[in-house]
């Protein structure tokens, strides 16, 4: 019989919360650089809040019962910053993945990561490996963290593959479709995103999931990623409750 959810979050405000939960929530974690620069701190100790504020957002979500929750934790572009920022972020991956590794496996999450891993150390390779095959059988929620990810990288690395299946005559060009497309990017054809949430009040999508967040709803916040808590997700959630979503068609249409 699988085991209760051993969770540290606010239980009791996530339990009164009767509005909407959506399927699949992907997460623009802005604004750990700023958070530290308030306090007279190092980018760095940000990013370090920000890992505990990554705790709290996975459980809550874990709690509330969403399927899929993406994180972007570090983009294609981000590899640009300074080396002594780009060795601290990868530490800290190494270290989430080593303290968090027991309790997302007690609470049946999987985790995937998207992204350029060739990029990344052999070391932190190993150990995403190691622990997306150990969590692979994992159904209460994916945990998907794009690490070395850009959208329109992922788009031509789908392409290139796409391209590639089809000169080898195991694609045929006319059958290629947005279901055939989605399932060669590193999302491998998994639900797109109901709901993306980017904190610290930049209103854009920098490179992030491109093809999936076609027809996403935003929510955009001014609170700094590490203040990021249960109230701020929920507040995401009822905001995501209040829209309509069209898909293209009419509202009367929707309604009907
Ligand atoms: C953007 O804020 C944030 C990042 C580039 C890193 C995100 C990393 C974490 C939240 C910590 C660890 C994550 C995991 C999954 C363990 P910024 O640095 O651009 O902030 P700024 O715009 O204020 O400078």
């Amino acid at each position: 019989m699988a085991s209760a959810p051993q969770l540290t979050v606010n239980e009791a405000l996530l339990a009164a919360y009767q509005g909407a939960i959506p399927s699949h929530v992907a997460v623009i974690m802005d604004g750990n650089g700023r958070w530290a620069q308030e306090r007279g701190m190092m980018r760095l100790k940000g990013h370090r809040a920000g890992a505990d504020a990554v705790r709290c957002v996975v459980e809550s979500c874990r709690y509330l019962g969403v399927d899929i929750l993406t994180l972007y934790a570090f983009s294609s572009q981000n590899w640009g910053r300074p080396v002594e920022e780009v060795s601290g972020l990868m530490t800290l991956f190494d270290i989430y993945i080593k303290k968090e590794r027991k309790r997302l496996l007690e609470n049946e999450i999987r985790l995937q990561v998207i992204g350029d891993r060739g990029r990344l150390s052999k070391k932190l390779q190993r150990a995403i490996g190691k622990l997306e095959e150990e969590s692979a059988h994992n159904d209460k929620m994916i945990l998907q963290v794009a690490v070395s990810y850009g959208g329109r990288e992922e788009i031509l690395a789908a392409t290139r593959r796409i391209a590639r299946a089809a000169a080898d005559g195991a694609l045929d060009p006319d059958e290629i479709d947005e279901e055939t497309f989605g399932r060669f990017l590193y999302t491998e054809g998994r639900p797109d995103p109901d709901l993306v949430i980017r904190t610290s009040g930049e209103c854009r999508v920098s490179n992030f999931l491109l093809w999936q967040i076609a027809y996403s709803e935003l929510h955009i916040t001014d609170t700094l990623w590490p203040d990021f808590d249960e109230a701020h997700l929920l507040a995401a959630f009822s905001d995501f409750g209040n829209r309509q979503r069209r898909f293209g068609k009419t509202a009367d249409q929707v309604s009907s």
